[in-house]
């Protein structure tokens, strides 16, 4: 299979689909970061673009109101389960393509979405310039990110990632003259079976037997970071 250089591999996703999916239903079940989106980056009647958009998941959430949705995956496997979801909708497009070469004309985009996109992290200009380029003026960027510094799921993560600096990856987000917003979702589960398998996926073996010891019942919290940037809407005199 063709892989860009810049393509980070997603194990959970990549490797398992099905139980991704009971994660994305899982996730924020009270909607506060679609919230949250609506006000700082409004999709009603604009062009959107799902960059990273794995199996499509959030495509017809944007679809209901956006004008045009766009979803880009690198990876072709998830290109297709993203085409097979959105199939019915005529107002969406996946196409194969990365951030750092995104398959969208100049200008063309309003609302540029990345969620839980590890793409977008220090080092990643050439993505932040690229998604520049698609923008058109007073477009906005919104970057959907876990947020390591909150509990319990942030202490998880870094148990698995030491070298993770949230402070260093705030500096280089505020550097590229984006504002950062918290917010704090509740991912909830149908059965604890569920919320094992999820868990299992995300973290390794030691990391995902504590966490599945320290969740007694079928929610916890899940603390998350939206990061934007909007383009210039004209030259300033
Ligand atoms: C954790 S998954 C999240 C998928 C989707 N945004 C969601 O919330 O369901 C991260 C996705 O980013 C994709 N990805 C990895 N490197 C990328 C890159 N350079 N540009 C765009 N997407 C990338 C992966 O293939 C994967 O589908």
């Amino acid at each position: 299979m063709r892989r860009d250089a810049e393509t980070l591999p997603s194990p959970n996703i990549w490797q398992w689909p099905e139980i991704y999916e009971i994660e994305n239903r899982a996730q924020d079940v009270d909607g506060a970061i679609w919230r949250l989106l609506a006000e700082v980056a409004g999709w009603r009647g604009r062009d959107v673009v799902d960059i990273g958009c794995g199996s499509g998941f959030h495509l017809p959430r944007f679809a209901a109101d956006a004008r045009r949705v766009t979803g880009v995956e690198p990876h072709e496997p998830l290109v297709a389960r993203a085409k097979a979801r959105v199939a019915e909708l005529p107002s969406v497009t996946v196409l194969a393509g990365s951030a750092q070469r995104l398959p969208l004309a100049d200008a063309s985009v309003d609302v540029a979405h990345a969620r839980t996109a590890y793409f977008f992290g220090p080092g990643c200009e050439p993505g932040l310039a690229e998604v520049e380029r698609v923008l058109r003026p007073g477009g906005v960027l919104a970057i959907v990110d876990l947020d390591v510094r909150h509990h319990p799921y942030g202490d998880w993560m870094r148990a698995d990632l030491p070298e993770y600096e949230p402070v260093e990856v705030d500096r280089f987000f505020a550097r590229q003259g984006f504002d950062c917003r918290p917010v704090v979702t509740r991912w909830r589960f149908a059965d604890r079976q569920s919320l094992e398998s999820v868990l299992r996926i995300e973290f390794s073996s030691r990391v995902a037997d504590r966490a599945v010891r320290t969740v007694t019942g079928l929610e916890f919290p899940v603390g998350y970071r939206v990061l934007t940037r909007r383009k210039p809407a004209g030259l300033i005199i």
